[in-house]
């Protein structure tokens, strides 16, 4: 194929079956290209969770590269605009057309809407991706913290795992969310409260939202998770120590007998990536969490996902 006539425009809702297939055929390429297991293996319905999910919490927000010959999507990068910073989310080029530049020009195009805003841009690439890696190091974007993306196959009984505060945690209710919004904030600098708002209102069936309280009922943590054949993960979180994000993993897994959701941990929290081996936890990839702009460190424990992408 030569190289097209590109032009950017904005996602609609009729664009959605072929924007699914692209980020199945597209990703599944690139890691199968490579000896890896394809990542999503339950065909392009799936992959249309994206759409449906973010064009529900940030409509308007995905921006499409077009072959302007042919009318076909060849390119396609989503993107979550919130108080604080601008978060990316799936980004996804058509095999065919890898290094031709498409994605560094989807990829200006969100610069350009966060700048206009004055906010720092949020991702997380795999590290195994040189690609990705690449085109947002390249834009300025640098590593600030690194996961490991890990999983527990939980039997059909339950873990016997059970670690210490788990018996506190509980199901979040919308009257939790200004809480979950000012810890969040108190451990590092993201603000999405239109995204906890979104889980809880949970119209799609498949989200759960867990929080820790003490007996003084002070909010020491929250941890949602998604149940699709698109997705299947634990995250977003926030937890104050490794014991707290530990009860929170625990008490989310015991919800997902029979199944392996994956989960993010910063490589940096011994204990808590300690206590994840002792039960049983295997490592299935490395990501960072990538900035371009305005960070600080987390003073807690950060727990991001690639649905919705948080970074
Ligand atoms: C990752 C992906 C989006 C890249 O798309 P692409 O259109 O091929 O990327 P581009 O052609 O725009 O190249 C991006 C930049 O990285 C640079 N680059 C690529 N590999 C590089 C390397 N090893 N070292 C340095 N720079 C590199 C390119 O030169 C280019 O920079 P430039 O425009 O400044 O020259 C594409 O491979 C893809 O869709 N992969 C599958 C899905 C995926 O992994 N998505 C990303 C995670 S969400």
């Amino acid at each position: 194929m030569n190289e097209p006539n590109i032009h950017l425009r904005t996602m609609v809702s009729a664009d959605w079956e072929e924007v699914a297939q692209l980020i199945h055929d597209s990703t599944n390429a690139w890691y199968q290209g490579r000896g890896f297991e394809p990542i999503f293996q339950n065909g392009p319905g799936s992959t249309r969770l994206f759409c449906e999910v973010y064009e529900g919490l940030d409509p308007g927000c995905c921006v499409l590269a077009v072959d302007a010959a042919q009318g076909r999507i060849i390119g396609s990068c989503f993107f979550h605009p919130r108080p604080t910073h601008v978060a990316l989310g799936i980004m996804n080029v058509h095999p065919e057309c890898f290094g031709w530049g498409i994605a560094r020009k989807l990829l200006l195009y969100v610069i350009d809407q966060a700048e206009r805003r004055d906010l720092p841009i949020r991702l997380v690439s795999s590290a195994m991706n040189l690609d990705s890696y690449s085109l947002y190091n390249r834009a300025g974007f640098v590593p600030r913290a690194v996961y490991q993306d890990m999983l527990i196959p939980v039997p059909d009984e339950g873990l016997d795992w059970r670690p210490a505060g788990w018996e506190r945690v509980r199901d979040a209710v919308p009257a939790d969310v200004p809480r979950m919004v000012e810890l969040e904030m108190s451990v590092h600098p993201v603000s999405r409260e239109q995204d906890f708002r979104y889980f809880l209102e949970n119209e799609l069936d498949i989200w759960r939202v867990s929080v820790l309280e003490d007996e003084l009922g002070q909010l020491h943590g929250f941890l949602v998770s998604v149940d699709h054949p698109g997705s299947n993960m634990l995250g977003p979180g926030i937890a104050r120590d490794a014991d707290v994000a530990a009860a929170l993993i625990a008490a989310q897994l015991d919800h997902q007998r029979g199944r392996s959701p994956v989960f993010l941990v910063p490589t940096d929290q011994v204990e808590l990536v300690g206590q994840l081996y002792r039960a049983g936890a295997r490592n299935c990839e490395l990501h960072f969490g990538q900035v371009r702009g305005a960070d600080r460190p987390a003073t807690g424990i950060v727990m991001p996902t690639f649905m919705p992408e948080t970074g």
